[in-house]
This record gives structure tokens, sequence and C-alpha cells, in this order.
């Protein structure tokens, strides 16, 4: 067991987003709520902590959104940057700063990084081959390789990694590769790169994490697996021109890769917030705990951790709290197929409930495995939780206050056995809930919280102030008096889940700002004589046809995206003469007999009166038509095909079929003026 430290100051980072597109729950669940947790519980504890974030402006996810909009990179960006800065400022994530990569200092600053390194002889440069595009002209980055992951099997892995095993690759793993610019198959080219040597310093780099099994298992699991397969010389820069130029000679036209550049960010921002970044970088003191998805666990346990001991001045992370996936009423949270729920759209539909969607999201955070977001349980979580404990409790205090007391905290007289029992467990609390929040176990953290509600609740409905008033009011004071202490402890401990809840709470009873988490441990942080302000809700009931709405938005995208999917309709054959298409002779038949071909799935034997003979045509429409339904049925029939045999049949023609873009067969129908068989169709 490694001693327990005690750290003076804390680095607390949430991954940087790519700027190119809104933020939607599954970021919020993933790691910016939990890191606002944490930094908001550390803050109430009164410890020194810078919570960094920002934009991630480079990488090939940006140069794809730019090509599908048809705007240049920056425009996405500057697009995407204030947007996802604005949606985490509505949600109350309290970052020091939310920088971008774009900026002077990170460019600076990442370029300073890698010429260390360089200078230091880190590096190992290489020629390569790597995989060019003839038709659009460039080397591919791997995100624009797609391929056949050799480890699953999944036909739609790129050529760094595979979301459907989480397998890391190397482009040239790849069965099949296609460029994702043009679909043509790559070819392979000579280039030069800086590699990172992750095989020599796979030694310190498992020593690192062999000192960390407290870590999350699955993130300490994941880092195990990748050592445990060997690490690989990894490619530092990239033949890109979106991104910071390589700052070495002969290395024109290349870039640093964008997982080099992006965990720089964290310094560069820092740089920007404070001019004593180094003190949170560089002293041995500070806590470094990076906020993670499960997609970023290998380039901030190994790859990052790498670069840091290589330049030879920074602190490690000392944990990378990374929490699974959260899925959306059952299905994998899609930008592209919009399956989604957008901050900002959500708070259009929720105004003011920003608490709500924390509370839902920590509630059912995937902190140990991946997680279903529904809104049957949003409402849930807000009508029997938020609502009917939470809300009910302090509601309850605090009208009765105003009720028997005008608002003023009555004095507590003197305890009883349940009071003096009350009162030792109220203490415990803010322990209890550190401790999940130190562990990184927000939801049991939460759980916590909650069951103070309850014990509060369960107090005020066993001790019936509202039934003793009649009888024994020295006896209702106290009540009130404990039951407002509760409420007055529940503001400081809720902070960090619900701000908002809580900055209203604090107002409602009026209390001292300055609130500390330590200063939960009392039981007296309302004095007898303070005047509460008015009572109003804390949360409201979410009805049944908002949550309908919602529902119903998200069928709308599912409905959407098969149009859309109709609509990928194949293009078109080279242009034919008049000559050759005058050629068919094509007449109106009908149907007479109809059977399935025996063996087969798609064939159906089919005789039919072409007005100038009968003839057998075997057809493969069997998967859309039954034969006992379509005797009688008029179609259109191609006369003059040379006959072929098909399973043994002699096929004496075809039969006109539309197709539609999922390739299902329907009959070309006839009109009423060619409808004697034989007609000709012109
Ligand atoms: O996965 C992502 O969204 C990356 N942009 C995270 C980068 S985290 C850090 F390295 F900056
Ligand atoms: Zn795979």
């Amino acid at each position: 067991m490694k001693p327990i430290m005690k750290f003076k100051r804390y680095t607390v980072t949430a991954a940087l987003p790519y700027a190119n597109g809104p933020v939607h729950i599954g970021h919020l669940a993933g790691c910016y709520l939990p890191a606002d947790i944490y930094v908001r519980y550390l803050r109430s504890k009164g410890e020194d902590v810078k919570f960094i974030c920002g934009s991630d402006e480079h990488g090939v996810p940006i140069t794809i959104k730019a090509k599908k909009e048809g705007i240049t990179p920056q425009q996405v960006v500057d697009k995407y940057h204030k947007m996802m800065g604005d949606a985490f400022k509505e949600f109350g994530v309290s970052f020091d700063i939310y920088s971008r990569t774009s900026s002077k200092t990170h460019h600076e600053t990442a370029s300073d990084f890698f010429k260390k390194l360089y200078d230091k002889k880190v590096f190992v440069e290489e020629v390569t081959e790597q995989y060019f595009d003839e038709k659009a002209n460039q080397f591919l980055a791997d995100r624009y390789i797609v391929g056949t992951c050799p480890k699953c099997g999944n036909d739609n892995a790129y050529g760094d990694q595979c979301e459907k095993c989480g397998s890391t690759l190397n482009a040239t793993d790849l069965i099949n590769p296609k460029s994702a610019l043009s679909g043509e198959k790559p070819v392979l080219k000579n280039t030069k790169n800086w590699f990172l040597p992750l095989d020599k310093m796979q030694p310190q780099i498992e020593s690192y994490i062999d000192s960390h099994k407290e870590w999350k298992s699955n993130v300490f699991g994941q880092c195990k697996s990748w050592i445990n397969s060997g690490l690989h010389p990894r490619a530092m820069t990239r033949d890109l021109d979106w991104g910071v130029k390589v700052p070495v000679e002969g290395a024109e036209g290349k870039v640093l890769y964008v997982w080099f550049d992006a965990p720089i960010g964290y310094i560069s921002a820092t740089k920007e917030l404070t001019p004593d970044w180094e003190l949170y970088w560089k002293d041995k003191e500070t806590k470094l705990v990076h906020f993670i998805g499960k997609d970023n666990i290998v380039f901030h346990c190994i790859i990052f951790p790498a670069m840091l001991m290589a330049e030879g001045s920074y602190i490690l992370p000392e944990n990378v709290p990374a929490n699974e996936f959260l899925n959306l009423e059952g299905d994998k949270i899609s930008t592209s197929r919009n399956w989604a729920v957008w901050l900002h759209e959500y708070l259009i539909d929720f105004n003011d409930k920003q608490d709500v969607l924390r509370y839902t999201l920590c509630a059912n955070a995937p902190e140990s495995k991946d997680n279903d977001f529904t809104w049957k349980d949003f409402q849930a979580k807000n009508n029997n939780e938020l609502v009917a404990i939470l809300g009910n409790f302090v509601n309850r205090t605090l009208v009765l206050t105003h009720k028997y007391y005008e608002g003023k905290v009555p004095e507590a007289l003197e305890y009883s056995k349940t009071d003096l029992l009350l009162l030792e467990e109220i203490v415990k609390y803010p322990a209890k809930i550190a401790a999940s929040i130190e562990q990184y176990r927000f939801r049991e953290a939460l759980s916590e919280l909650m069951n103070l509600a309850r014990l509060g609740n369960k107090y005020l409905a066993d001790n019936e102030p509202w039934t003793l008033i009649k009888t024994d009011e020295k006896r209702v004071q106290t009540i009130m008096n404990l039951s407002l202490q509760i409420s007055a402890n529940l503001t400081v401990l809720m902070e960090p889940f619900l701000p908002f809840t809580s900055v209203k709470l604090s107002n409602m009873l009026n209390l001292n700002k300055g609130l500390k988490w330590n200063d939960a441990i009392r039981t007296d942080l309302l004095l007898a004589g303070h005047v509460i302000n008015t009572a109003s809700l804390l949360f409201e009931k979410i009805e049944d046809d908002a949550i309908v709405a919602q529902v119903q938005k998200l069928e709308n995208s599912k409905v959407m995206n098969e149009a859309n999917t109709v609509a990928t309709i194949e293009a078109a054959k080279p242009e034919t003469s008049f000559d050759d298409f005058s050629k068919m002779d094509i007449r109106i038949g009908t149907i007479l007999e109809a059977e399935r071909v025996p063996k087969t799935d798609k064939l159906l034997k089919l005789l039919i009166d072409t007005g100038i003979d009968k003839r057998t045509v075997v057809s493969g429409i069997a998967a859309y038509y039954k034969p006992e339904d379509i005797i009688g049925q008029q179609v259109c029939i191609l006369v003059n095909l040379a006959p072929r045999k098909i399973k043994g049949i002699e096929s004496q023609g075809m039969i006109l079929m539309a197709e539609n873009s999922k390739g299902e067969l329907s009959f070309v129908a006839a009109t009423k003026e060619t409808m004697n068989n034989g007609g000709a169709v012109k």
C-alpha cells in the first residue's frame, strides 16, 4: 500500500472536447460533471485547485467536419468553441479556464515541448510507408482510413482505433483499407515522421502504472492490457496542414499529432490562467487528476505520461478516473444520427432545470459500466427523488417555519433521545460523502446526500410537528430547529452536485454565503432568531406530456435518419443510346401461375401470358411477393431477352421491377390504356 499523501494543491483537467459539434448528455456524464463535482467539493474543502479545460481544435475530426460543412477548419472551431463554452457555463461546469488549442500560447507551448524532446534526442526519426490518397493527392491521417478491424472484424474501424472492440490500431493493420476522402483504395508512400519510442520506455511506464493499483479497475485493466501486449513506437507528427507546425527542419507540411498537442493544451491553458502555472504542473505536492471518457484512457495513462517523463520536469497524473459510455434510450449516442440530447436544446425545453439533468446524470453515471439514459427515468428521478424527497423535506420545513414562527428560526429547547440520535447521524454525512467523492464514486456520494434528506423527511414524519403544535409547542420548536439545521447542512453538501439548487436554498434560508464543507459537521448553522426568506419550491413535478414530447423528438430523429438513408440513391449508370433502348421489346403480360423454385429463397417460377404466347420466366422476387398473391397481376415483360437457364429452368424473358433505395422491389404498374396482354410499352 502506498502511504496516503496529502497534497498542497490540485490540478484537475477535463478532456478537451473536439470543437466539432455541440455538447450532449454523454459528454456531461462522461467527464465534465464528475470533474465539476470533484472540483466544487475540493473548493468547498478550501483546497487550492485549478480546473482546466478548453476546446481541442486540431486533428482530423475538425477537418472532416469542415469538409462536410464546406467551411474552413478555423470557421468550424470558432463556431463550436463558443457554443461548447456557453453550454458548460449554463450547466454550472465551473472551469477556472476554458481555453482553446488554436491559441498562440498553446501553439508556442506545444511547439516548445516538441522541440525540447527533439533536442534531447528522445524521438526516433523514421521513414515509413503511410497511406496516400492519389485522387485527393494527400497523405491520409488515421481517421481518414476506414477498414475492417483485424481483431474483431468490425468493418468500420478507423486507422487508429476500432470503436467496437476498443483496440488501438495502426492504419496498416486494417483489412481492406479505404480512404474516407474519396472511397479509393489508398497506396503506401514513403514519408518521414518523428516517433516516441514507447517500446524503449516500457519499463518506466510499466512501473508508473503498477504504482497506481488504486486506479479504477476499468482504467488500470486497460493500461495493463496495453502494456502486456507490448508498447510500440508511435508517430508524434502527421502529414497534414491543420495543427501545430512541427518546429524542426525538414518537417514542412507536417503538424504535431493531435494527441501530442491536445494534452499539452492542459498546460497551456494553465499558463494562460496563472503566472504560477509551474506550481500546478511541476511541484511534487500537486495532485494532477485527469477526468476523461474511456476512449481516451491510453492517451492519458500511457502516451501523455510518457511525454511528461521524457520531458523530465513535470509531475505525472496521480489519477485518471475515466468513465464508461452513456447510451440514450438503449442506443449508442451518435452525433451523425442526431441520437443525442443536446444541452442547448435541453435548456429550451427545461428552462432552469439544469440541476435535474445533473442529478439524473450523476445518479446514473456510467462509472463502472456503460449505462442508459431514458426520459422515463429522468422523470422518475425528478418526481420521486428530487421533488418527493429533497424538495418535500425542505419545503415542509420552510413553510412550517413561516407558519409557526413568521420565518424566525426557533430555539432548540431540549433534545429528546431521538433528537440526540439524529444529531449523531447528521454529523457523519460530510465525511461519508467526502469519502465517496475522494474515491471518485459520485453516484454513491449523491445517494448519501439523498439519505440525509430522507433522514430529515423521516424525522418530520415520525414527529409530526403539524399535530404536536396543538399540544406541545415547545417540542415543535426543537423539531423545527433541527429540521432547519439539516436544511442548512444540505445546502453545503449538495453544492457540488446541485449548485443552482444550493444557491436557491441558501437564499431562502438567508444563509451566510461563505460556508464551507466542514461547516456541515455543525448543527447550529442557523441561530435562533435568524430570519429566513420566503419559501418557494426547489423542484417541480415533470408531467408526462413533457416526457412524451422528448421521446417523440428522438423518434423523429429516427425517422429522419431512415429518410436520409432512403436518400442515398445509387449513382446513374453511364449514358445509353436511343437505338440501344429501342431494341428492347417490352410488353404487358399477366401472371397465370406462380410457384417457388425449390431450394432457393429468392426465385419464383412464373407462367406469363404475354399476348403473343405463354412463357416461363424465373424472377428473383420471392422476398417481396408470395406466389398466391400475384396470380392475375399485370406486369411489364421484356420478351426479346435471350433465354437462359436458371436453376435448371429456362427463363424466357424478364419482368420489369422498380427498386427503391433500400433495394426493395415492386412491380412496374401498367396503365389502363395498356391493359391488354401484348400491348407494347413505349
Ligand atoms: O476525445 C476527444 O474528444 C479528445 N478531443 C480529447 C482530448 S483530451 C486531451 F488530451 F486534451
Ligand atoms: Zn475491433
